[in-house]
């Protein structure tokens, strides 16, 4: 458990600041523009190896004190990064072994960033010396507030298909499997096409190969490279644990819908904060949608970290955003007016102690120079410098937002490992989408303005009155005992079609699908009918679904609803379980959004669980209270003014509201009502 101090006194503002990209005198003007929008954290050196070891074993820390002493001139706190993201070109040269290479077997050179293999063991050497080096030069430095590992670990590199990674792979394997190639053979099915293993040399990673691979030996390989990463962070927190034991580690996550192959639920309790990055990702059906998700996930990351016996009050980072547009999208939009503090206010409502963005001031050159900053090229006098100031002034005004809490009623289950195996190839559809299944279960309790935690499958359930498991095509023997003690215990449990049909493994349960939920569910099926592309089929109640169908017979379990046509014609398409105390609702089809939102509102009507407030679909409602204060939050998306019922003071425009407030449209509101 760390004891690690909050790196504010307030709440924290800043972002990412490379000083390095710009001469002496803009960097003397940066402190006091700092000063003047309210920012007092920055990320400082997440891509300065090259600059700091400019030859092998020879530093230039010269620049770096001098920023380090400006900023602590300036009273702002400094989360310094360990400068591994992206090794320095010379790397290349020395020991091309510790390039990654991917699945087709080429080579990925230097000349964009993080450019490592994970398992290399030059780059762990290297990179360590550095690490070392920089932890006991800073460690007495007052303006050290932070370690930032790394950053953003995995993203471009988290598989790697080099021989290194082949041995690294095996070892991890032989851990795995106690030695036993036995066992990894069962695991892996190799009875299949010929693939039996006698001898651990000829195991690899999933290499590109002349047909479908095997799929557990596909996600051991993700299982490894999450945890190789991982190992990749551990060596260089305990570097700095060591030399620096006050002051805390984090590495920023990217808990967003569109990341992949990292276990944060692994992750989380190696942090001593957890710290986040999100931007807003217009490709998305419903992006500020899943932002809240984001947001609602990383609460609940952080209740696993080292801080973590705050509980769900535990506060995290968010680490990166963007104060307008980035620019790695097709179209890269900026925000409307009031947009910056809608979407960076949305993680404060949901539990975030501090808001920071990529970066301080934007780039005149290199691969992200049209991305937007704090401190646009257009300098001062431009919307988003003004918006920024703005919030910084108000995040001072929230400081009390700090030691308070989101409480949820509602948990909804979301696991990397399903999320992985659902995607492998050789199921029944290609339709089946995790992550837009559990976008849109979310999506119906934001809608109806109900908070949600994000949970893992080893959650603490019984304090939630409603469990929502879509999806869990993966599901281990122990994470359907405990969704079903949920169950047992009272809730309300809504486990969706494609759930619980394989092992850890990714085996089929024998016996009838979904073979970890029959027993909950009440509910038996024996073959699958999914729907093409275009197609759609009715329930008898009136509601569209798509995508699956499925031969499902009840065995102790009502039916709710039934086809009215399509493959499974006359067969129960939801059901319903009285189980212990509570109730388990089987929905063995994807509804549509207005059923899906009618079937969630009978559930939640059943339950019991009300709604923060009355307003219409698209305002987003949150509240963080605890200690006897009490923040509601209210975020308007749409473009129609929306009045909501409420009193307190509002803490934006510092007015009053006497039961009830009106929200320009894209406007938002916080509201201290104790
Ligand atoms: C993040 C990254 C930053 C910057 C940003 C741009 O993925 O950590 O360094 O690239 O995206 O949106």
């Amino acid at each position: 458990m760390s004891r690690a101090p909050w790196p504010t006194n307030g709440i924290c503002f800043g972002g990412d600041y490379n000083p390095e990209q710009w001469p002496d005198d803009v960097q003397r003007d940066d402190v006091e523009l700092m000063r003047e929008a309210g920012v007092n954290f920055v990320t400082v050196g997440v891509f300065a190896w090259a600059l700091l070891e400019p030859r092998p074993g020879e530093y230039a820390f010269g620049w770096l004190d001098r920023v380090m002493d400006r900023l602590h001139a300036g009273g702002i706190r400094v989360d310094l990064a360990t400068a591994t993201a992206s090794p320095p070109p010379w790397m290349t040269r020395l020991y091309p072994e510790s390039l990654p290479i991917d699945r087709e077997g080429r080579r990925l050179w230097h000349g964009s960033r993080q450019t490592w293999c994970p398992s290399s063991p030059v780059y762990a050497e290297l990179s360590l010396r550095l690490v070392e080096r920089l932890a006991s030069r800073y460690a007495e430095h007052p303006a050290l507030a932070m370690w930032h590992v790394g950053n953003e670990l995995g993203n471009h590199n988290v598989h790697c298909f080099c021989d290194i990674s082949a041995e690294a792979f095996r070892t991890w394997l032989r851990e795995r499997y106690g030695d036993s190639l036995d066992r990894l053979n069962d695991a892996w099915g190799t009875a299949f096409w010929s693939q039996h293993y006698a001898d651990w040399a000829d195991v690899i990673p999933p290499r590109r190969s002349a047909t479908q691979g095997n799929p557990t030996q596909e996600l051991d390989f993700w299982r490894f490279s999450s945890d190789e990463v991982l190992l990749s962070y551990r060596r260089e927190r305990d570097v700095l644990s060591r030399v620096t034991p006050d002051v805390p580690v984090t590495t920023n996550f990217m808990a967003m819908a569109h990341t992949r192959g990292m276990d944060y639920w692994a992750w989380a309790p190696e942090q001593d904060i957890v710290s986040n990055d999100h931007y807003v990702d217009g490709r998305l059906a419903r992006p500020l949608v899943e932002l809240s998700w984001s947001a609602d996930l990383t609460r609940n990351l952080a209740a696993r970290s080292r801080r973590g016996e705050a509980g769900p009050g535990t506060p995290w980072l968010l680490m990166e955003h963007s104060t307008s547009a980035v620019n790695w999208q097709p179209v890269n939009y900026a925000k409307a007016p009031g947009e910056l503090a809608r979407t960076s206010l949305t993680h404060l409502a949901r539990g975030a102690d501090g808001i920071a963005y990529f970066q301080w001031r934007a780039s005149a050159a290199g691969a992200e120079k049209f991305h937007s900053a704090l401190l646009p090229h257009a300098g001062t006098d431009t919307k988003v410098w003004r918006e920024v100031v703005e919030l910084g002034g108000l995040l001072e005004r929230l400081t009390d937002v700090r030691g308070t809490a989101v409480a949820a009623r509602v948990a909804l289950v979301f696991d990397y490992e399903a999320q992985w195996a659902s995607g492998l190839p050789g199921h029944p559809t290609t339709l089946v989408d995790y992550d837009r299944e559990v976008q849109e279960w979310y999506a119906a309790f934001w809608d109806a303005h109900i908070t949600v935690d994000v949970v893992p499958t080893d959650a603490v359930l019984s304090s939630y009155d409603i469990v929502v498991v879509p999806c869990l095509y993966l599901c281990t023997d122990s994470a359907a005992d405990n969704i079903a003690a949920a169950g047992r215990g009272g809730a309300h449990v809504v486990v969706t079609y494609f759930s619980g049909l394989v092992d850890e493994h990714d085996h089929i349960r024998l016996g009838g699908y979904p073979g970890a939920f029959r027993e909950l569910l009440g509910v038996r099926s024996e073959e699958f009918y999914p729907l093409g592309p275009e197609e759609s089929a009715r329930l008898d109640d009136g509601s569209a679904v798509s995508v699956w169908t499925e031969l499902l017979s009840l065995e102790g379990a009502d039916a709710v609803a039934t086809y009215a046509d399509g493959p499974a014609a006359g067969v129960p398409a939801i059901t319903r379980h009285a189980v212990g105390q509570g109730t388990a609702w089987y929905v063995a089809t994807r509804l549509e959004t207005t059923a899906l939102a009618r079937f969630v509102q009978r559930v939640v009507d059943e339950a019991g669980v009300e709604a923060i407030l009355d307003a219409p679909s698209g305002v987003d409602a949150v509240r963080r209270e605890g200690d006897g204060r009490s923040f509601l939050f209210v975020f308007n998306h749409t473009d129609q003014a929306v009045t909501i019922r409420a009193s307190g003071l509002e803490v934006r425009e510092s007015v009053p509201v006497d039961g009830s407030m009106t929200i320009p449209a894209g406007g938002c509101a916080v509201i201290r009502e104790l």
